[in-house]
């Protein structure tokens, strides 16, 4: 069972939840559909009755679980970090505090502040975000990058793919020039083609990888994770051909 990040307000029992959403005159049927899958969702009332900021916290905490991710003393690095769900779990499960932050975020939108987390305000794109990311851990190589990054979509599916997976390259490459030998890399990916190339060459860099869908990811939804654990040591850029 997960733990709560803030002391919730307690369990409240999911399965009371039944909502129907009446469709208002203004509101678009796809914003109907949308809004009642948010009242009748199961996680997004747990990550509320438990204080986490987002209802992905879960698939961090299942991937977690699974494939044992985070321990106590680990530096971790969150790309695309709002609202902070990811941020939260990582804090709790590495121990880090304020005194001694373990954890860096990074997202451009606005968030609010994460017990134990330093988070950095920035397009993780730019060419400063690496130096910055890696002067707020201190310095110090990092155990698990992490990227749950995905690009507002423009509901053009090819260039929507092409996206996804260049964020996916520019993580998976920061992520081998930061990693403690050992360390883990976990990233949002949507399912489709590219990204077997790319887990093609993140396998010259680790021990394992593969793909998880955790079970908070909707089964309708493309996305699923791409982890890849025991990082051989080899801090180089992965994409630059060798
Ligand atoms: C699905 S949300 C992350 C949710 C988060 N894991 C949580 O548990 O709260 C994806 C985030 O990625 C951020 N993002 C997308 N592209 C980014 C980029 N290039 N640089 C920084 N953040 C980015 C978005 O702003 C968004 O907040």
């Amino acid at each position: 069972m997960a733990k709560s990040p803030g002391g919730g307000a307690g369990r409240q029992s999911i399965h009371d939840l039944k909502v129907r959403v009446k469709t208002a005159r203004n509101r678009k049927h796809s914003s109907t559909i949308w809004l009642e899958r948010q009242l009748n969702d199961p996680y997004v009332a747990r990550a509320k009755a438990e204080g986490y900021k987002s209802r992905a916290a879960f698939k961090l905490i299942e991937l977690n679980e699974k494939h044992h991710l985070l321990h106590p003393g680990n530096r971790v690095i969150d790309l695309g970090a709002a609202p902070g769900g990811w941020s939260q779990v990582a804090a709790r499960e590495t121990g880090s505090r304020e005194s001694n932050p373990l954890v860096v975020g990074i997202d451009y939108i606005d968030m609010d502040p994460v017990p134990g987390v330093i988070l950095l305000k920035q397009d993780f794109t730019e060419e400063s975000a690496p130096a910055n990311l890696i002067a707020a851990l201190g310095g110090h190589k990092a155990d698990l990058v992490m990227s749950d990054m995905a690009w507002p979509t423009t509901g053009h599916r090819p260039t929507d793919h092409l996206r996804i997976v260049s964020l996916v390259e520019i993580a998976a490459d920061f992520a081998v020039q930061v990693l403690a030998p050992g360390g883990s890399f976990i990233a949002k990916v949507f399912q489709g083609g590219t990204e077997h190339e790319l887990l093609a060459m993140l396998k010259r860099s680790f021990a394992t990888t593969f793909h998880a869908k955790p079970p908070s990811s909707r089964k309708d939804s493309a996305e699923t994770y791409l982890v890849a654990k025991g990082f051989r040591g080899d801090n180089r850029v992965i994409g630059g051909g060798d």
